[in-house]
């Protein structure tokens, strides 16, 4: 395997290699020093088998996810297909011509992962990446969960919102047309919204 580059976020370390020559990404979640070691080894092998579970899962929701090539639970490492393309963060930024494609896209996308009960825990357009083979491709499922409720659902659109509320604040119509196809596409689509409501009225009244 080598290394090329290197992209550090808050908990995993990702470095692009190959795995049996096809080029891959290698996720992985370094023991922290300041956690106890025990609790430290649980939280990481946790951490990883949650997020190739939930890939998976997501996978044979039909969605587009990078195809699990290797897991090492003790180390917290994850060798997955290597998606090559643009961060739907960009994108949404250019506000180009293909904006509008991406986005009804993003919304049929997280109408499948909740119409199979699956949530996403962390749905920012960081996680998304549409690739050059004109995919919509979903990853970081670390925070995800499986039989997830209306709640989970709602917190899911919520986070999305909020997301879009800060990183892409003349972005409202790119938000409004996910919106417009994961109604299209999701079953309860009217519960999952009206509770995105309840959970913006707590937020402010608590
Ligand atoms: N399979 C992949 N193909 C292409 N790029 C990837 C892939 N997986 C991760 N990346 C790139 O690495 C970045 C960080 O990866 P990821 O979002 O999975 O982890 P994280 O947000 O750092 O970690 P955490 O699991 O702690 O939330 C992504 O935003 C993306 O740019
Ligand atoms: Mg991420």
């Amino acid at each position: 395997m080598m290394d090329r580059d290197v992209d550090m976020g808050a908990e995993a370390i990702v470095t692009y290699g190959q795995y049996m020559d096809r080029p891959a990404v290698i996720k992985t979640r370094p023991r922290k020093g300041y956690r106890h070691p025990e609790l430290d080894q649980n939280l990481r092998t946790h951490r990883t088998k949650n997020e190739a579970r939930t890939m998976r899962e997501a996978r044979m929701a039909g969605v587009r996810t990078p195809v699990i090539y290797d897991v090492d639970h003790h180390e917290g490492v994850i060798v997955m297909e290597h998606m090559v393309g643009r961060k739907v963060r960009d994108i949404i930024d250019e506000n180009g011509s293909d904006t509008e494609e991406v986005c009804r896209r993003i919304g049929e996308a997280i109408a499948k992962l909740h119409n199979a009960r699956i949530c996403h825990g962390d749905l920012t357009t960081s996680n998304m990446i549409f690739t050059d083979t004109g995919e919509l491709c979903i990853i970081d499922f670390s925070l995800g969960s499986i039989k997830c409720d209306v709640e989970e659902m709602g917190v899911d659109i919520r986070l999305l919102e909020r997301a879009f509320t800060s990183a892409h604040s003349k972005s409202s119509v790119a938000f409004d047309t996910i919106i417009g196809s994961y109604r299209e596409n999701m079953d309860r689509s009217k519960e999952v919204l009206n509770r995105v409501e309840v959970i913006k009225n707590r937020a402010r009244y608590t």
